[in-house]
């Protein structure tokens, strides 16, 4: 058929490996976000760390993430705004928090456009998460 469409482009949480994927690198971002010292140095952030169940915060991040990157799954959590507007989050805090990323990202091997275009959702995120 010549009208027949051509196959979709996959997606980037099809090109991540989907949800088993997904999850193992966020809990090993988030285990190395939650030990940061120079993250838990904000006592907000320190305080709200040690009172969130670190399983549940690596569940709703893993779901906010297959969400964002075209999963099939549902973010059930609370917006970003909400979740962080009291943390009061620095821009300096912002960058060891991406560095984190980074190191997580290096250690899965996710390649360069993958990597781009998970830099630019959570880059999409920061005007609601860090101090004006
Ligand atoms: C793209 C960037 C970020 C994303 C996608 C993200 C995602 C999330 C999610 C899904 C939650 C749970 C919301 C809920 O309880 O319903 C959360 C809470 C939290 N986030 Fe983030 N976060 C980001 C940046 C940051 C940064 C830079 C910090 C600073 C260290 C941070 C620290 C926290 C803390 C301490 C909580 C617990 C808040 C509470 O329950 O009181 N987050 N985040």
């Amino acid at each position: 058929m010549s009208n027949s469409p051509e196959a979709a482009e996959p997606s980037l949480y099809e090109r991540l490996g989907g949800v088993y994927s997904i999850a193992d690198v966020v809990d090993d971002f988030i285990d190395r976000i939650m030990d940061d010292p120079q993250l838990n140095a904000n006592p907000k952030v320190d305080e709200a760390h040690h009172r969130v169940s670190r399983a549940g915060f690596k569940y709703l991040v893993t779901e906010m993430v297959c969400w964002a990157t075209g999963g099939p799954q549902q973010y059930t959590g609370r917006s970003m705004k909400d979740s962080h507007q009291d943390l009061d989050i620095t821009a300096a805090e912002w960058q060891v928090f991406l560095n984190d990323f980074q190191q997580t990202l290096d250690k899965f091997d996710v390649p360069d456009a993958e990597r781009q275009e998970l830099f630019a959702i959570v880059d999409s995120t920061k005007a609601d998460i860090v101090i004006g």
